[in-house]
């Protein structure tokens, strides 16, 4: 049996996305810039996938830029508004994605930015009291935290951070590359000034996504060059990516209801079945709470084999994760789980779950895991 639990890594391409692509990858290849008819073709088929996404988010097609994908669209929001804005406070935590960790504190050496930690709670949420004391201590701040921890799936409450925000006139940008066409976000409702999106993590192609940036906010172009994505972005753009982007990002909201249903069974199958079938099984971050329904973080008691469990699970067909810097087989440690304090001699697996996993999959993991786990042990 193949297993495929690493959709927080990326998923599979949807048919009917790759259907969408099609004609532009075989006959539609005019350059959307150019004025002639081909280009003509192409610019509308970009525009409308542009409005077809600012629609779902409630938001005007003029807000959301096309980039490379989620690591392009940190970059820009964190760069650009610190360097425009002339922003010189940051806050951020220790478990964001490296494209946001590392872009803060190259901020740090380049611009002149001071860059505040807030602390998390033991839960692994953040502490959204501190959050409120470091943004009445600096005025004028960037707040970039993530919506969903792509290891762990804390999520962040959004709405109330960015009430917080807007009380202490901060920008907020937020990763919610894990978290768009996931759920239905309003963004016109929420006070964000900055939203990170990826197409691949949501049955789309990979190498394409978008920055939704406030209207109200100007920032200088991220890449120089054409004058493509109204001057912000030069670069002929990845037409057939947004084409699939935007139906995979059409087809997640279209079926939204039944799919988030159907992979929080698969999670919470996955939880009670671990607990069932293997004693001393512990769960990283609020799984079970305020918590991604698409990712299962667990903790497993050590034992002999605990540094192979991922390449064990690998020969059973069963591809997962031990967090987002490692390579299958491996468990190089992971700064997220550091940064919540889990316990580092445990082996953990994140599992994540897409719409085409199944109940007999989550059955056919839980038990090879527990072969792997529950051996006897080496007496020393
Ligand atoms: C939370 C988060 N942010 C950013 C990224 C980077 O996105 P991309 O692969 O499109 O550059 C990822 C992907 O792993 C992610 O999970």
């Amino acid at each position: 049996m193949k297993v495929y639990f690493d959709n927080a890594a990326t998923t599979a391409l949807d048919k009917e996305v790759l259907e969408a692509m099609m004609p532009y990858l075989e006959n539609q290849y005019g350059n959307p810039s150019s004025i002639h008819a081909f280009g003509r073709e192409t610019r509308a088929g970009i525009e409308l996938a542009r409005k077809t996404i600012a629609d779902l988010l409630n938001v005007s097609p003029g807000e959301i830029f096309f980039t490379s994908g989620g690591t392009e669209a940190n970059n820009m929001a964190i760069k650009n508004s610190i360097n425009t804005l002339q922003l010189t406070h940051a806050v951020s935590t220790r478990i964001e994605h490296h494209a946001v960790s590392h872009t803060l504190e190259e901020c740090v050496k380049t611009a002149n930015v001071k860059l505040s930690e807030v602390p998390l709670k033991e839960d692994g949420h953040v502490d959204v009291q501190v959050l409120e004391q470091l943004l009445k201590d600096n005025p004028q701040s960037l707040v970039s935290l993530m919506h969903a921890n792509n290891e762990i799936g804390n999520m962040l409450p959004l709405e109330e951070v960015g009430a917080i925000c807007k009380k202490y006139d901060a920008v907020f940008h937020s990763d919610t590359v894990q978290t768009m066409a996931h759920y239905q976000l309003d963004l016109q409702k929420l006070n964000i000034q900055f939203a990170s999106c990826s197409g691949h993590k949501f049955h789309g192609p990979k190498g394409v996504g978008f920055l939704y940036i406030n209207s109200d906010i100007k920032i200088d172009p991220f890449l120089l060059g054409g004058t493509q994505e109204r001057n912000m972005r030069g670069g002929t753009e990845n037409l057939y990516g947004i084409i699939g982007m935007g139906k995979a990002f059409e087809i997640a909201h279209r079926s939204m209801k039944e799919d988030t249903e159907h992979i929080t069974a698969l999670k919470s199958h996955m939880a009670e079945s671990l607990k069932a079938k293997i004693p001393n099984v512990e769960f990283n971050g609020d799984c079970m709470g305020d918590s991604l329904y698409t990712v299962l973080n667990i903790s497993l008691p050590p034992t002999d084999n605990s540094e192979m469990l991922l390449f064990n699970l690998d020969i059973a067909g069963i591809a997962a994760s031990g967090g987002s810097a490692c390579s299958s087989g491996s468990n190089i440690g992971s700064h997220v789980l550091e940064g919540i304090n889990s316990d580092m001699t445990r082996p953990a697996i994140r599992f994540s779950f897409s719409k085409h996993n199944t109940i007999e999959e989550v059955e056919y993991c839980v038990d090879r895991l527990a072969e792997l786990v529950n051996v006897p042990q080496t007496v020393l």
